[in-house]
């Protein structure tokens, strides 16, 4: 491979999410290998900006591949939004020789990397690195397979006492704006129902659903419910439930227990393919683009395409939800 690079970046930035850890290891390794010197960037934008940044060595990324979280620490700046803020960037990573960087994050990380790309020039690959899985242009991102799973487990626990008590819980899972962890959480988990849109239409058939369910002689019941743009909705949802079924409810929100943890296989795999191919695109010469990973296959796509777009639930798994819940 030619190389006209020396010296690239790598952070993370926004929510953390399980897989980052590999994913920095695996910029690393890919660099070293192609005779980088890799940099690592803290704190995300609040980090680069301020500059705080070194050289990374092996010992840094030993043994970090199963660690949730992120080594290198990450942020949500409000100053990297501003030209000054992204202007205090370029010179940070001026100062440095810093010829390349690898942005491991979500939408809004992405919208930051785009602009400083295109106003300095600087190389930019973003991955995509986010629990909500509502990134365009890849099947996955790094951290949702765990959260899934995690979210599992929860909803596992939770229905041991819902069994054994006869109650009816509702499980409160994260995700933001997107519905692909109570998507597939629920439907892993066997819920009963999936809320995931919270609105009133969705309120009726679930308070039908649970009126034919109780009256069939069923004892207990989990819905799932995203929490879309409202984190704890469904203290809401419980006790109009409540109110109009006269039954008790109980609420569990799953929250950040969802975020940490040991990565699984599968995302430190995707993290692995995607950090690798973010390395090899910046020594390609290839800049602006978010790598992903779409029918097995890695692909480079303009992060212009991917930002503020939406990745919609697949309507053949909310049918498929709706075939088995019942
Ligand atoms: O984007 C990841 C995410 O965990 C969302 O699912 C959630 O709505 C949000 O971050 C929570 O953000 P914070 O940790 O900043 O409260």
């Amino acid at each position: 491979m030619r190389l006209t690079m020396q010296r690239i970046g790598v952070l993370t930035s926004g929510g953390d999410a399980p897989g980052m850890n590999a994913c920095i290891r695996a910029v690393y390794r890919a660099g070293t290998r192609y005779g980088l010197e890799v940099y690592g960037i803290k704190n995300g934008y609040a980090g680069l900006i301020a500059g705080d940044m070194k050289k990374l060595e092996r010992l840094d990324i030993a043994n970090i591949i199963h660690l949730g979280g992120t080594v290198l620490g990450t942020s949500r700046c409000e100053e990297f939004k501003t030209l000054e803020g992204r202007e205090k960037a370029e010179i940070k990573l001026r100062e440095r020789g810093i010829q390349g960087l690898v942005i491991i994050g979500g939408d809004g990380s992405f919208r930051g990397g785009n602009l400083l790309s295109l106003e300095t020039g600087i190389p930019i690959i973003t991955i995509p690195g986010t629990i909500d899985n509502d990134i365009p242009g890849t099947d996955f991102s790094i951290g949702f397979d765990t959260a899934v799973n995690i979210a599992l487990e929860a909803i596992d626990r939770i229905r041991d006492t819902a069994i054994s008590h006869g109650r009816l819980f509702f499980v409160e899972v994260m995700g933001h704006s997107s519905g692909f962890l109570a998507l597939e959480s629920g439907i892993a988990g066997g819920a009963e129902h999936l809320i995931l849109q919270n609105s009133k239409e969705e309120i009726d058939i679930l308070c039908e659903r649970l009126k034919d369910m109780f009256a069939r002689g069923k004892r207990h019941a989990i819905v799932v419910v995203a929490e879309r743009d409202r984190p704890g909705c469904s203290f809401d949802i419980s006790k109009t439930v409540s109110e109009r079924l006269s039954m008790d409810s109980w609420v569990c929100v799953l929250g950040h227990t969802q975020r940490g943890g040991s990565p699984t296989a599968r995302d430190r795999i995707l993290a692995a393919k995607l950090g690798v191919s973010a390395v090899i695109g910046l020594i390609e010469g290839r800049s602006g683009v978010m790598v992903g990973e779409l029918m097995r296959e890695v692909v480079y796509q303009p992060i212009s395409d991917v930002i503020g777009g939406r990745q919609d639930l697949d309507p053949r798994m909310t049918k498929l939800s709706k075939i088995i819940s019942n």
